[in-house]
């Protein structure tokens, strides 16, 4: 039996599309991230070699809207580079800071970059619409953490979503994808859209290679809705 979002207390949920002003506007005045999950992602953490098949090369790894995400941090951590874009600075200045690290302000196109600058931690956070990233310069990466991302994007843009990701990665990408299927779950309200793993071939199969790994009751998404509210669904592409 799926929860209707009306019955929750959660002042985000709209009755109206979400532009990435709609977004700037939330992370500027909400007094908590609903869908922030202040931990390492543990299927990324037992993934690490799917995504980064490879001793002792270092990746490019983008982050497809992503928020303040901790994953980003294991990552830099790990010696990889770090490409993560959001449409908020708020989220992107509260990684740094709540991280303790340092950063400086360049750009590259359309795009804000704030840069670290603390040692040995590449991490470079594009601020802009995730749709102009065609418009960045940066070399392609070879590798893809994308949690939680797709639902915040209208089933019609997916197509063009997959698009901007094939665009701005390598041949050889190893591409890490979650997509949340809240079908017998939730009711999706914007700013989040339905999504099942139909949808996930419909977005990315002309492009992508997807073999599905793993299912799980998402436990974590959304604070004080009850549990569980989604099915997560992990995928591993690569390229056609
Ligand atoms: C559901 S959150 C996912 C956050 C992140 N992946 C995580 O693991 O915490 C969606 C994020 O996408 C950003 N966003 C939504 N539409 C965007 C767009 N068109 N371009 C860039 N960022 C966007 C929002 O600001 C928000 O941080």
């Amino acid at each position: 039996m799926s929860v209707s979002t009306d019955k929750l207390d959660l002042p985000m949920i709209t009755d109206h599309d979400w532009t990435t002003d709609h977004w700037k506007k939330f992370w500027n005045s909400a007094p908590v991230i609903p869908f922030q999950l202040n931990e390492f992602n543990p299927e990324l953490l037992k993934r690490e070699k799917m995504l980064f098949p490879i001793p002792d090369k270092k990746y490019r790894v983008l982050f497809p809207l992503c928020g303040k995400s901790y994953d980003m941090k294991w990552v830099a951590d790990k010696g990889h580079t770090v490409i993560g874009v959001d449409c908020s600075e708020k989220a992107l200045t509260d990684f740094f800071n709540e991280h303790g690290m340092t950063f400086v302000v360049k750009n590259d196109g359309s795009f804000k970059i704030l840069q670290s600058t603390t040692a040995g931690c590449n991490i470079m956070l594009y601020v802009g619409d995730f749709f102009n990233l065609p418009s960045a310069s940066f070399e392609k990466c070879d590798a893809v953490f994308d949690y939680g991302s797709v639902i915040a994007i209208k089933p019609e843009e997916r197509r063009k979503y997959a698009d901007v990701i094939n665009k701005k990665t390598t041949r050889d990408v190893n591409y890490l994808l979650c997509a949340f299927d809240f079908n017998g779950y939730m009711d999706p309200k914007p700013p989040t859209y339905a999504n099942s793993p139909v949808m996930v071939v419909d977005a990315f199969g002309d492009i992508f290679n997807i073999k599905p790994i793993l299912d799980v009751d998402r436990e974590r998404y959304l604070r004080g809705v009850p549990k569980p509210v989604a099915r997560e669904h992990y995928y591993y592409l690569t390229k056609k």
